[in-house]
């Protein structure tokens, strides 16, 4: 991944170095600012800069110059056809599930897109990945908790729940998790008669607040994952690179199918990450299977990331893996395709 410092990216954009220092601390140019007590230094993905050039219509890296900074300008950045809903899934569990929906809502709202983080895996690892604390009694859970007693939710009740987190360079909004959340779901099961539509019910609440809602899923099939697959417009399949994958992939690819069918809505596979690659060969049989079978399926995106603890690292420090690093040249490459995916997904929305 190329990117660009200050003085380079001044340089790009035709301008001084302090007015490209406005514009990238207004992030109308999507950036990565690390501060210290002694300076600053700011980081800008090629991948980024050419994103916020085609928000903002530029044809030419000179226009910069003229750009004015305005409420319009950060207009430009909402979804023109409304709210996504991202799901991530596979049926096998430890896959990157949870990494990946994690990292990508963070890099959309790095591109000035308004996330909402959605945890629907009873085990909470999305809700912890970046507020570091267990949600006991304030989660999800309580808004399912009201429904399966037949008490009305309003849009206030669900933003009760929603925790706002800050980063240096970005805010996104977490819906958490707790344990019991999968006791709940199921109990809906026996109170309603449509209970794959309650997660849609609660997201509709609030999804004009939002351009894009990521769901992590938890690793089994049952109805949070239905309830997730219901509600949403996408789903991005993660898996590894292993013996069976293949046919865990194609499970659930019949899974999602007779279940758009079912519930007459259609939700759309639209990319793999292939995850967890190791340097030997072994991956190498299971990855080609897994592209044919996205190629055959006719899912237009297929990722591929390599293994590498700096997962764990960027999990243990709840911070993005993006951001983590405090020199990000060159380092920046595991998470490339998660930007990727978000950009291009901006850009479509
Ligand atoms: N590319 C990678 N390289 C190395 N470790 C990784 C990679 N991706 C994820 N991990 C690690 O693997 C473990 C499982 O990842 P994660 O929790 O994202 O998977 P998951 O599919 O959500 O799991 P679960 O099914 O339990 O929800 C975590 O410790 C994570 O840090
Ligand atoms: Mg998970």
């Amino acid at each position: 991944m190329e990117i660009f410092k200050l003085g380079e990216t001044a340089k790009k954009m035709h301008v001084s170095p302090e007015r490209a220092k406005e514009i990238l601390d207004e992030n109308i140019v999507p950036n990565i600012k690390k501060s210290s007590s002694s300076r600053e230094t700011y980081y800008v993905p090629q991948m980024m800069f050419d994103y916020a050039k085609s928000v903002l219509g530029l044809e030419k890296d000179k226009e910069f110059k003229k750009l004015v900074i305005e409420p319009e300008t950060y207009r430009r950045f909402r979804n023109r056809n409304g709210t996504k809903v991202v799901s991530f899934s596979n049926l096998k569990g430890g896959v990157g599930k949870t990494s990946i929906a994690a990292n990508f809502a963070y890099d959309l709202a790095l591109l000035n897109k308004r996330v909402l983080l959605v945890d629907m895996d009873s085990q909470a690892n999305s809700s912890r990945y970046f507020a570091n604390r267990y949600f006991v009694n304030e989660s999800i859970k309580n808004i399912f908790d009201r429904m399966t007693r037949k008490e009305s939710v309003s849009a206030d009740d669900v933003n009760e729940y929603i925790v706002p987190i800050e980063f240096e360079n970005a805010e996104l909004d977490l819906l958490p998790s707790e344990l019991s959340l999968g006791r709940i779901v199921e109990l809906s099961r026996s109170v309603f008669t449509l209970p794959h539509k309650k997660l849609n019910d609660i997201l509709k609440l609030v999804k004009e607040n939002y351009d894009f809602i990521v769901i992590d899923t938890p690793p089994s099939t049952g109805l949070s994952l239905h309830m997730s697959l219901y509600a949403s417009d996408l789903v991005s399949i993660v898996t590894d690179a292993e013996d069976f994958s293949v046919n865990g992939l194609n499970e659930l690819y019949l899974e999602i199918k007779e279940l758009a069918e079912e519930t007459d809505h259609d939700v759309k596979v639209d990319s793999v990450f292939i995850n967890k690659i190791k340097k030997s060969n072994i991956h190498s049989v299971y990855i080609e299977a897994i592209a044919e079978m996205a190629v055959n399926e006719g899912i237009e995106n297929v990722y591929t990331i390599k293994d590498s603890t700096r997962f764990k690292e960027s999990q243990n420090l709840h911070i993005p893996l993006i951001e983590y690093k405090k020199e990000l040249e060159k380092k920046l490459v595991i998470a490339e395709s998660m930007l990727e995916y978000a950009v291009d997904k901006a850009l479509e929305a």
